[in-house]
């Protein structure tokens, strides 16, 4: 089969092509699926790179010769009962190895795509069930409130403030340039998109009337100046740290007893891992405003095949992107419309 192997740590991801390797044969308690889809995102670029965790010699589980990527959609190519799959049932998931035709996953490391949903929706949105939770029940968004995302064009970001909107809030996107803003202006359904640089702050302020925003969702790392933006009781919840190359800020702790403010970590696959019915509760909210059209992937150009992978991690690292990107792999029949 056509891989993108990694047999080597390399600085630029972006020179990788496919090669040949065995399509792999799957354990007694493993699933074979035909890869369709998949979608690259930063982590893949930091796998290749030696740079992520997951690289780490002592705890990590990626090291070359390795295929490379990590979310996929497909469709099962074992004659097999478990998980409640069939052959020929169409799946979504993540495992290291989706930059491949084939992929050998354990059955619980795969949900089945909703008959409603194609193959291509299922995999541009299935990192982002994390968005979902923090937006529903980490900030517990209701109608009317004020959300600013941070990175909101990002994987995460960008569901985000669906989701927000979805609920009736008011979103604030924050985007690293201009060029990226007017498309975010042009293609998010959000009430304002402002440029991180100069008075953006006082753009936040004013929008808000002066009471700034109650919820902000952090996927950047920038809880002091979503400390400046929020209102009295606000709520900030860590998602990620896209912007800050490793190196954690310092928050005064008086700023938020100032404003009684509520600041929350929020660790998707582990809380999954330790709360596995309140996980089954977020993925059936999650797909349940998939299939009524309320969330909708947001695409970032045209890729298709293998060969495409490269072009796709060389956007993702001059952060051209919004939304996602997804690469063709394969066909698949579908009769899906969303
Ligand atoms: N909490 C969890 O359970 C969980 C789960 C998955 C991922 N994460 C983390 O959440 C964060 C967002 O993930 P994602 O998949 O949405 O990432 P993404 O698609 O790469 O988006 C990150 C966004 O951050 C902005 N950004 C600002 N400075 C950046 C920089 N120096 N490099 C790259 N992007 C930068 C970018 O927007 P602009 O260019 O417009 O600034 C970009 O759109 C990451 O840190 C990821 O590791 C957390």
């Amino acid at each position: 089969m056509k891989a993108i192997l990694v047999s080597e740590f390399t600085p630029n991801p972006s020179i990788l092509r496919p090669s040949f390797i065995p399509t792999p044969t799957p354990q007694a308690d493993h699933l074979l699926v035909r890869i369709t889809h998949c979608s690259p995102q930063h982590a893949d670029i930091l796998h290749a790179q030696g740079k992520h965790q997951n690289n780490n010699t002592k705890r990590g589980w990626c090291f070359p010769p390795f295929v490379l990527g990590y979310d996929f959609a497909g469709v099962v190519q074992t004659n097999t009962t478990k998980g409640g799959l069939k052959k020929g049932d169409r799946v979504f998931g993540a495992a290291i190895g989706a930059f491949a035709e084939f992929i050998c996953v354990r059955p619980d490391a795969v949900r089945k795509v909703p008959d409603e949903l194609s193959n291509e929706t299922a995999c541009a949105m299935s990192g982002q069930a994390v968005s979902y939770a923090s937006v529903v029940n980490i900030a517990k968004v209701t109608s009317g409130e004020t959300v600013m995302v941070s990175g909101a064009s990002g994987g995460l970001g960008s569901v985000c403030c669906m989701v927000a909107k979805a609920l009736g809030a008011r979103v604030v996107a924050l985007a690293g340039d201009e060029e990226k803003a007017e498309a975010m202006r042009r293609d998010m359904d959000v009430d304002l998109v402002l440029v991180m640089q100069d008075d953006w702050i006082k753009g936040v302020m004013d929008f808000t009337t002066g009471e700034g925003v109650d919820v902000v969702l952090d996927n950047t790392g920038m809880v002091n100046d979503a400390l400046r933006c929020l209102a009295y009781f606000g709520r900030i919840v860590i998602l990620g740290f896209a912007a800050r190359k490793g190196v954690m800020e310092d928050v005064k702790m008086n700023k938020l007893l100032l404003k009684s403010a509520t600041l929350i970590g929020y660790r998707f696959g582990e809380s999954g891992r330790r709360e596995p019915d309140s996980l089954q509760r977020i993925w059936t909210g999650y797909l349940a405003m998939m299939k009524t059209g309320q969330l909708k992937p947001m695409l970032y150009g045209e890729y298709r095949g293998l060969e495409s992978v490269g072009r796709a991690l060389k956007a993702l690292a001059e952060r051209k992107v919004y939304g996602k990107i997804v690469v063709k792999v394969a066909d698949v029949h579908e009769v899906a419309k969303l």
